[in-house]
């Protein structure tokens, strides 16, 4: 069987830039998988490469989703596939509701006719999960929201689109202490479906706990120079990636901020 996910020597430049140089990374049904390193590695222009998003050019290399080549894919038709990404830093959308917005997006991506009151019941148990107030499905969509609002609402996103395939970009980044538990939970019931894979950027033990990642992947510099299992994400944790850095003959940072 193939991999949910393949991507193979990707290289991505942005403004003629290039930024990932030759990624290799699969990803099976049932798998977690964490991306971790410094800042300004290239977690996120992966992520969002692997996405579609046009800001990011592929100049070689790759992308398989469920053994099809999806390079020439737009960024819809690979949600449409089922592959999903949460922002670092969400779209605020005035004169759309919460509810209108997750509705129509659902329906634009399955196809399926959803009843407005069928749609409510759903979402009101996925908002109950998250601990938000049945008054945020009106609003509109992220605006005048908290930090920790926009977050829940991209976790609110993914429980309601259902997606194979999640990659969720620093979702813990900003949110207090319960707020991590509550996503971390959310996530975690969400991929004890074992048809689920997921891709998670972060550098929280915390949501780690929760989300048992069975393999992790090092990026620095644009290339994935290292991979394990947990015991390497414990390592990061402990001791940063100066001792990477080291084993590569790369200069060491000083001061490294671990965010
Ligand atoms: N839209 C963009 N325009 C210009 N440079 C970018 C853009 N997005 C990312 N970069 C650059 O690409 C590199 C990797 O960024 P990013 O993928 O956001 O790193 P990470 O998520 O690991 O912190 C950084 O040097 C960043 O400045
Ligand atoms: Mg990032």
């Amino acid at each position: 069987m193939s991999n949910m996910l393949e991507v193979s020597n990707l290289k991505v430049a942005v403004d003629d830039v290039e930024i990932l140089q030759g990624i290799d990374l699969e990803i099976g049904r049932g798998e977690v998988h964490v991306l971790m390193g410094p800042n300004g590695a290239g977690k996120s222009t992966l992520a969002r490469t692997i996405m579609a998003d046009p800001q990011f050019e592929q100049v070689e290399g790759d992308i398989y989703f469920e053994g099809e080549n999806i390079n020439e894919f737009s960024t819809d038709e690979r949600a449409k596939l089922g592959i999903f990404l949460t922002f670092q830093n969400p779209l605020e959308v005035a004169g759309i509701s919460v509810e209108d917005f997750l509705r129509t997006t659902k329906i634009e991506l399955t196809g399926e006719d959803i009843s407005v009151i069928k749609f409510k019941r759903e979402l009101k148990g996925h908002m109950q999960d998250l601990d938000l107030d049945q008054a945020y499905a009106e609003r509109y969509l992220n605006v005048g929201f908290s930090g920790g609002e926009k977050k829940k609402g991209e976790i609110l996103q993914m429980s309601v689109l259902n997606p194979d395939l999640v990659m969720l970009d620093e979702p813990d980044s900003g949110l207090d202490v319960d707020a991590v538990r509550i996503v971390s939970e959310t996530v975690a019931d969400f991929l004890s479906d074992k048809n689920k894979s997921c891709l998670i950027i972060t550098h929280h033990s915390v949501i780690l706990e929760s989300v048992k990642p069975d393999f992790a992947h090092i990026l620095i510099d644009g290339k994935i120079v290292k991979r394990g299992g947990p015991e390497l994400i414990e390592r990061v944790n402990d001791e940063g990636y100066n001792w990477i850095r080291e084993e590569l003959g790369l200069e060491k940072v000083h001061d490294e901020v671990l965010d």
